[in-house]
């Protein structure tokens, strides 16, 4: 890339030809947000192209760009992902959130306000980023969140995700699946659990085998390690009546269902994403069958 590109404009130009010769997927809008990333500029400003680039903000700009070639996701080069409307901070050891979880979301806040009952407990298993967590907490006020994960550096950006969103009802602990909240029992379980294959991983975008954590996407030999384990514990954490939502990898529909009836889970419906994917499953614990 040359250094010496004298506009914004010129810079967005120069950059988004830059991508495309290097096979990037959406060169313009990438060189879109790293332009106003690196110069501290809005979209509109971008296009009046009437700011000063100064050397500062071309070096700055040049590092982004030699990161994005080496395939390293731009939400990491910029700090922040958007999910569900809201923004959240990202980097290196944390799960970039994904669009089709969006679903999980939408499908937790229409279970949760169909609700009577005034206060609700939610869990979030694997919160990675809380995009999860955060995103059903300021959705549904009325909802007493907890959300668990293993990785300390994940549990870092969920605290400062629920902070930047104004979500204050929701907590976030590390450790092991379900061992953070000892006995206590929830109306509504969520997870976004990793299920790909260990054997699949390396087969994966460059930008995310090269660069997101390998214990956010490895689910096992089978992919299906943690499903196992959420299922099996999951009826000890459910109230009565409560509902267990799980987002679904490509393919994995089937086998969950079959693991969710040997422990007595009843799968009440699954939900499809834009590509026609099996993607979130509905389940009901054993009170619910019970009263059907
Ligand atoms: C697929 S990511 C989901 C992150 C986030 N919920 C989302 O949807 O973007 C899975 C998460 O599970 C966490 N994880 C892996 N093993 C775990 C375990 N044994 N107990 C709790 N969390 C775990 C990872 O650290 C990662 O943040």
């Amino acid at each position: 890339m040359k250094t010496a590109v004298p506009s914004a404009y010129g810079l967005l130009r120069e950059l988004s030809r830059a991508f495309r010769g290097e096979g990037i997927e959406e060169p313009e809008r990438e060189a879109e947000i790293l332009v106003c990333h690196a110069l501290g500029i809005s979209r509109t400003e971008l296009y009046m192209d009437a700011c000063h680039v100064d050397e500062r903000a071309l070096r700055v700009l040049d590092s982004l760009f030699r990161r994005r070639l080496r395939r390293e996701p731009i939400e990491y080069l910029t700090g922040c992902a958007e999910f569900y409307g809201m923004r959240f901070r990202v980097g290196p050891g944390v799960l970039i959130p994904r669009p089709e979880t969006e679903m999980l979301v939408e499908e937790a806040v229409r279970i949760l306000n169909a609700r009577k009952s005034a206060a609700v407990d939610v869990l979030d298993i694997c919160t990675g980023s809380g995009c999860i967590a955060a995103a059903i907490a300021a959705e549904v006020p009325s909802a007493r969140v907890v959300a668990t994960d293993i990785s300390a550096a994940a549990i870092g950006y969920a605290v400062e995700n629920a902070r930047l969103n104004s979500a204050g009802n929701v907590v976030f602990v590390q450790g092991d699946l379900f061992d953070p909240v000892g006995g206590r029992d929830f109306h509504l379980i969520v997870s976004n659990p990793p299920y790909v294959k260990s054997g699949d991983l390396a087969g994966l975008q460059r930008e995310v085998s090269g660069y997101e954590p390998r214990e956010a996407l490895d689910g096992g030999e089978d992919g299906l390690g943690f499903y196992r384990r959420i299922l099996e514990e999951a009826p000890q954490h459910l109230r009565e009546d409560g509902v267990l939502l799980l987002e679904l990898g490509a393919g994995q529909c089937g086998a969950v269902a079959e693991i969710a009836s040997e422990c007595g889970l009843r799968v009440a419906r699954v939900l499809k994403d834009l590509a026609g994917i099996e993607r979130v499953m509905v389940l009901e614990g054993p009170a619910v069958q019970g009263r059907a």
